[in-house]
């Protein structure tokens, strides 16, 4: 019995649906993972319970001291593991960073530049219906037609043209590295600020398998519950000379009181990634990454850009099948077990809630355990069941063999998980 399941059954049912689901389930959407167990206790501690508002010895309310101790203690990890000059550690969400360097650096109606959405830009980045493109002016490059990659060129010619206060490098769908050197010498000879938003690839930055941003960029902002592995949240790293602007940007210009114990769990997962065995994790998710781009391809799968360095992937449905969309695709993936999300391609020309492409991952996968024998067979039952996505009886055999690989490799952060596949 635990304290949920006495008083609250119903809650505790569903906290069980979802252990089982995620045991159950081969977890390949890219920006997802398992976090640890540590990570876990510390989201659902007593800190919960504390108003801090304020920073670390500035604070409003009294009987700060374990506050002030946990946000330090991230604040020290987030600035040892990045090798950054400040940073904060307050913002709840990614979308949230980088709303607070916007507020920070810009005054409504400045001009941005971001990857454009459909390109694998985030909606934080300039989406006309987000906060970004509301209030600032937002331009977008795009990716080379050809070659589906950054073009650096083509982004310093739209820079030059544009004159934008803030440059913005980062990506929610793109499977390659970003140069973030020659994002900065554009920002310098244009005079930007250049935000390096590292939400999908901190992990890896981290682990020292993606050149990091930091020395290049006015501001890096990260969530840190994708490649890193932590709660659901977010961090800023700026230099010294930004602290304070981005400080009373996050309070109290856009959040009241810290969620301490996020940032506890922040700071428990900062410790895990500056481990060795996390470079080594970080080393895995890439190799498996390609392991399972090389698998899709031998089955005549095209990959937007012909591959992958990171940890994503991103399939061109019509390569195999013109009438595929990703919606149908991915549904067809999820009813075995294997959970992935459509995702538009690079001039798609089907809607975003269709899509012609779909997107794999391996941080989640690699928790687990798995390597790239994993990876191979995963990639032959994708290829498998896309080929067959109308044939329920392809699908259910394949689905239990992805149930005995789930048994085989349980999520690290639990033992309880039993029942059936939702
Ligand atoms: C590049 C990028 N930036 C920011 C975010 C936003 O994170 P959140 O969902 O925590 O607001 C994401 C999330 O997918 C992302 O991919």
């Amino acid at each position: 019995m635990t304290a949920l399941s006495q008083n609250d059954p119903e809650a505790f049912d569903i906290l069980q649906d979802e252990r089982n689901r995620q045991h159950n389930t081969l977890e390949l959407i890219a920006s997802e993972n398992h976090a640890s167990a540590a990570v876990l206790e510390a989201t659902g501690s007593v800190l919960t319970d504390k108003y801090a508002e304020g920073y670390p010895a500035h604070r409003y309310y009294r009987g700060c001291r374990p506050s002030d101790r946990t946000e330090q203690l991230a604040i020290d990890r987030a600035k040892a593991l990045f090798g950054a000059e400040h940073a904060n550690v307050q913002p709840h969400s990614g979308t949230s960073a980088n709303i607070a360097v916007y507020l920070a650096a810009l005054k409504g109606g400045d001009t941005i530049m971001g990857m454009d959405l459909s390109h694998g830009g985030h909606l934080s980045h300039g989406l006309g219906l987000n906060y970004s493109g509301i209030f600032y002016n937002a331009v977008f490059y795009t990716l080379n037609e050809q070659t589906e990659m950054l073009d650096m060129d083509a982004v310093r010619d739209l820079a030059l043209k544009e004159r934008p206060k803030m440059i913005i490098a980062g990506a929610s769908a793109y499977p390659r590295k970003i140069d973030f050197e020659a994002f900065g010498r554009i920002a310098e000879e244009v005079g930007a600020y250049l935000l390096s938003d590292i939400a999908h690839i901190a992990g890896l930055v981290a682990g020292g398998v993606h050149p990091s941003p930091v020395p290049h960029s006015t501001f890096v902002t990260t969530t840190t519950h994708k490649t890193l592995r932590g709660p659901r949240s977010a961090i800023i790293l700026c230099r010294n000379e930004w602290a304070k602007k981005i400080d009373s940007a996050v309070f109290p210009g856009l959040q009241g009181g810290p969620f301490m114990h996020q940032i506890l769990a922040k700071a428990v997962a900062l410790c895990e990634a500056a481990r060795p065995e996390f470079a080594d994790y970080a080393a895995q998710v890439v190799a498996n990454a390609a392991a399972l781009a090389d698998t899709l391809m031998e089955k005549g799968w095209r990959l937007i850009t012909g591959g992958t360095d990171n940890h994503l992937m991103l399939v061109d449905l019509r390569s195999r099948d013109e009438n595929l969309n990703g919606h149908d695709a991915s549904g067809a993936l999820a009813a075995a077990g294997l959970v992935a999300n459509k995702n538009v391609i690079p001039f798609d020309p089907r809607p975003p809630m269709q899509t012609s492409g779909l997107r794999f991952g391996t941080p989640a996968v690699t928790t687990r355990g798995m390597k790239q024998p994993e990876m191979k067979q995963i990639g032959q039952w994708i290829d498998e069941i896309l080929t067959n996505h109308d044939d329920e009886s392809i699908i259910e055999r394949i689905g239990s063999k992805v149930l005995e690989m789930c048994e085989a490799f349980p999520v690290p952060n639990q033992n309880q998980a039993i029942g059936n596949r939702q």
